[in-house]
């Protein structure tokens, strides 16, 4: 099972083992990570599942069929605290080429 680390806002990390095609938004709902609602059930029409991805991770998560959409754009447009790095957890799935994945929650202090 594929480990995913998000760190928060408090300083503070949590590395999870994540089911294998989950999305981050399912998997930080199950694991009551604080700051990711999933409030539209992965259908893009909330931002409430917004992540920021190491800078590191972003291009291996693309290439795992996982590109932003012209509608993911639109979508994070209206979330807070957007970054270069910004995606929307719900159009993320894990595998094991992704175990590891670092990523951070909203508003949460990062060198990069
Ligand atoms: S869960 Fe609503 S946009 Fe991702």
């Amino acid at each position: 099972m594929p480990k995913i680390v998000f760190l928060c806002k408090n300083g503070a990390s949590q590395t999870i083992e994540a089911e294998n095609n989950w999305s981050i938004m399912q998997i930080a709902v199950e694991h009551n990570i604080e700051g990711i609602e999933g409030a539209c059930g992965g259908s893009m029409a909330c931002a409430t599942c917004h992540i920021y991805v190491h800078p590191e991770w972003l291009r291996k998560v693309e290439a795992q069929d996982n590109e932003q959409s012209e509608e993911e754009k639109d979508i994070l447009d209206t979330a807070y605290d957007v970054r270069r790095t910004s995606r929307l957890g719900c159009q993320i799935k894990l595998n094991e080429t992704l175990d590891s994945l670092v990523v951070a929650l909203p508003g949460t202090d990062t060198d990069w």
